[in-house]
């Protein structure tokens, strides 16, 4: 027993290559989103797909903090993903899970990304406000996340204070200090 692949060798390059990525590839990560669960089933994610040269794309980098697009420029494929956080499956007003559930989906379009080859790299780093305007998202509407989607170049490509980032450690947080059993903080011994 292992964990997948696709979790082990996932992880979020800023070098990406200007070949565009199949639009039946593409479509598969976002029926994998499509897929992902949701509170009362609401699905509340939306997501605004934006292939290098056309206006979508324009739209969702000019949205992007100065940092992001020194990289995220050669990005063939930019993904606004957003969500409604009312319900509309029943009229029970306000919706707790909607940035949960949306990036659940987002998680499940990044690991279909990788299965079939492609790297993703999420981006918190732009502007909500005006991209929620770019794309004239209803008032119960809000983006969370843009996310850069493509296959990776080599780092040599990229300003070189951002390329020494592509070869940093990305650590993680141990087991003991997030996994607990029968109190907080106190580890679980598996
Ligand atoms: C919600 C979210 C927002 C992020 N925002 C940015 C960002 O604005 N710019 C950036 O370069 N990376 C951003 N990242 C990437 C994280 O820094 C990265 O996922 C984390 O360091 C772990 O590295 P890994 O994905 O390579 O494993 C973001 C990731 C997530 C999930």
């Amino acid at each position: 027993m292992n964990i997948p692949d696709v979790i082990l060798k996932r992880w979020s390059p800023r070098a990406f290559r200007n070949d565009p990525i199949p639009k039946e590839h593409l479509k598969l990560m976002l029926e994998a989103a499509r897929l992902a669960p949701s509170s009362m089933n609401e699905q509340p994610w939306l997501f605004f797909v934006g292939l290098k040269g056309d206006v979508t794309w324009q739209k969702i980098f000019e949205t992007l903090m100065e940092f992001n697009q020194l990289w995220a420029v050669n990005a063939p494929v930019l993904i606004m993903a957003a969500g409604r956080k009312t319900y509309t499956v029943k009229d029970i007003g306000e919706n707790d899970a909607w940035a949960y559930d949306t990036g659940q989906a987002v998680a499940y379009l990044s690991l279909t990304a990788m299965h079939l080859g492609v790297f993703t790299h999420q981006m918190g780093g732009f502007d909500k406000i005006k991209a929620a305007q770019a794309f004239q998202l209803p008032q119960d509407t809000e983006p969370l996340v843009i996310i850069a989607a493509g296959y990776k170049a080599e780092p040599s490509i990229l300003p070189p204070k951002i390329a020494a980032l592509e070869v940093g450690p990305k650590p993680r947080r141990s087991l003991d200090s997030i996994v607990f059993g029968d109190e907080y903080g106190k580890p679980l011994n598996l």
